[in-house]
Order: C-alpha cells, then structure tokens, then sequence
C-alpha cells in the first residue's frame, strides 16, 4: 500500500508527528484511493456478522457505570429479563474492529471537540461514547450540561474533551408557517454555525420517513410543495448538506464522518421478545443508495460509517417495551446501552485512531 510504503522511509520521530496530523488525512486519502467511503485501514467495517464474546461484552453497566445514560436506553433499569443481547461483539469479514482504548482517545482529542450532529440516533451513539470514555477515567471530573434544548455537552474537565450532541433531525432548515404549519426547506442551511468542532459525525434519516413527523409542505426556492416523495425529499435535503460541507468545512481541519442509516424493526416483524441477532445478509435497506450517491460526489471525502447491515441484523438490540414508559409503548428505532452504539463507536474509534 502506497501510504505504508511512505511510512517506512520516514525517520521514526517525523513517524510519530505525521501520525497525529495524518490520521484523519489518511482517512480521505483511502477513500480517494479505494473509492470506498465506508473503508478504513483496508477493511470494510460493514459487512460482518454479530459474535459472542463474553465476558469481554457488555463493555459497562449503563445504571452502575453511567448514570448519566437516559433512561430510554438503560434497557435492563426498565426491566429488560434477557441478558444474552449484551454478550456481542461485531466482527467484520475481512478484520477484527481493535479494542476501544479510552485513554488514547483521550490523549489525542486533548482540548477538541467531538461534535455529533443529527436526531437521536446521534443521540444514542453519543451517550455510548460518554459513557465509553467516562469507564476509562471514572474519578476524573466531567460536566454534563444542556445548552438548549438542541445542544448537549459533557465535558472531561481534566482532558479538556467535550463531546457534544447538536439535535437536528433534518440537517436542512425548517420553520413554522402560521397556516401551513412546519415546512422543511430543502435547499437551506442556516444553523450551520452550530456544526463547529474538530470531529463531525452528522446523521439523518428517520424523520424524513416518520409519517407523523413528516412535514407535508417542502420548500425548493421559492416554491412551496406539498405531499412530496419521501425518498425525494431525503435525497435533495442530503445533498444540500453535502454542498454545505464542501463549500464550508476545511478538511485539513475537520474530519466529517456520516453516521449512515440505522435500521428500524417496527411493523410485521418488530422486536418484541427478540434476544438474539440474525444472520447472514439482508436486502437492501431503502434510502441506503441515496447516502452512498450522495457521498461519494461530494468534494470532501467524507468517512461513511455505515451500519445499515449490523443493524438490520440487531432485532434483539432495541429497547422494545423497555423504554420505562409502560408496556404499551415498544421502541423499535432506538437501541439499548450497552448496546450497539457502542460498536458504532468502536469503528469510529477505528477509523480516527488505528489508521
Ligand atoms: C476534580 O475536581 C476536584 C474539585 O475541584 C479536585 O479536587 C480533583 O482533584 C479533581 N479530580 C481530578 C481527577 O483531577
């Protein structure tokens, strides 16, 4: 491989520097190279299968280890009887995902920021890295503040780390009409100012397709539609945040990963009693194309971590009707802590650290 190769000529302490700096480079560089946006260090974390490796797994308690994990998410706090869900680990076809070192994350994001920006799927996989990170260093001193009701920051006071979840369900802007109510303009962004730190992981995909969420009025220009296509509202709404990206993020600076697209499990075959994963390979999840089309035109060469496939096979991962708000309520969408966010972190741990 090209970049190895380079490596090896360089002196051993030039090694050390690079690596910090090019890291992140390196992601892109692969990309460009492999013209494979969810590839790192030569493997495709997507594809794989669900292992057990016990005792290893559950990497924490979330009600013992976290107590900051809502209450949504501690699956077994609500009640949750099964316990076998917690014991996996993802194994990619091609590799082994290294094991998440805490404190070397720690180190190197010394005095940045880690910004996930997205809806609470974001929100999920960003309680399991606070929580991931906070087991490494237990006595060392963090915050946990709420700016607004759309911006979370915990803080590792000591290591000067913030890592802070942005709420922004659609990415593009919305606003409320007095008489049509919420429309969704597809083709702005203003709240782009909020997406400001030195790791961004966004995320969108479940409120476009929410039936109650889904606004019924879509704005391009000056135009004002109503009952657009999902599916097409989705794929405008992503590339006017791809060209956002382009035109404003510095990759040298920035690293941008898109968190791709959780799967769901409500309707016919929910996840009530579920308690182990499935097997072997799923079709194609809708909208999938869309973020690998979008993606691979942008400019930027973003890291698309995709979980679509490890996903689609956790039936067994989600809260179901242990969400602590009562068995007639079930939650399909969200995933219990521990749980399979914390996988979504061990590849992005991966992908920033291992390179
Ligand atoms: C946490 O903060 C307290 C109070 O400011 C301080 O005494 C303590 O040394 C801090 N802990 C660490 C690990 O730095």
């Amino acid at each position: 491989m090209t970049f190895d190769f380079w490596l090896h000529l360089l002196p051993q302490t030039f090694v050390v520097l690079w690596a910090v700096s090019l890291q992140l480079y390196y992601v892109n560089v692969y990309a460009v190279q492999n013209n494979q946006l969810n590839e790192a260090q030569g493997c495709d974390f997507s594809q794989g299968k669900w292992v057990v490796d016990d005792p290893y797994y559950p990497l924490y308690d979330a009600s013992s280890d976290c107590p900051f994990i809502v209450q949504g998410f501690d699956c077994l706090r609500n009640g949750r009887p099964d316990q076998d869900y917690l014991k996996y680990r993802w194994k990619p076809s091609g590799c082994d995902l290294p094991r998440f070192d805490g404190m070397k994350f720690l180190e190197t994001y010394r005095g940045k920021k880690i910004v996930f920006v997205g809806d609470s799927i974001s929100d999920n996989m960003w309680q399991s890295l606070a929580c991931l990170l906070h087991i490494t260093v237990p006595t060392s001193n963090y915050t946990l503040t709420r700016l607004t009701n759309h911006r979370y920051v915990f803080t590792f006071l000591e290591y000067e780390v913030s890592i802070i979840w942005v709420k922004d369900g659609y990415l593009v802007d919305t606003f409320r009409d007095r008489e049509k109510g919420r429309i969704l303009k597809l083709d702005s962004i203003t709240s782009g100012n909020l997406w400001s730190g030195d790791v961004l992981i966004f995320n969108t995909y479940h409120w476009w397709f929410h039936t109650g969420k889904t606004p019924i009025y879509f704005q391009v220009g000056n135009e004002i539609m109503k009952d657009m296509d999902n599916v097409e509202a989705f794929k405008i709404g992503l590339t006017t945040w791809s060209n956002w990206i382009d035109s404003n993020i510095n990759p040298s600076k920035t690293t941008v990963i898109f968190q791709g697209i959780a799967a769901a499990h409500s309707g016919e075959n929910d996840c009530l009693k579920q308690t182990k994963p499935e097997e072997g390979s799923k079709p194609s999840y809708p909208g999938v194309d869309i973020v690998q089309s979008v993606l691979s035109n942008m400019k930027n060469h973003v890291y698309w971590l995709d979980i679509t496939l490890q996903t689609q096979l956790r039936i067994d991962g989600h809260p179901s009707i242990y969400t602590g708000r009562g068995t007639s309520y079930e939650d399909c969408s969200h995933w219990c802590l521990a749980g399979a966010p914390d996988t979504w972190n061990e590849i992005l741990y991966a992908v920033l650290l291992e390179s």
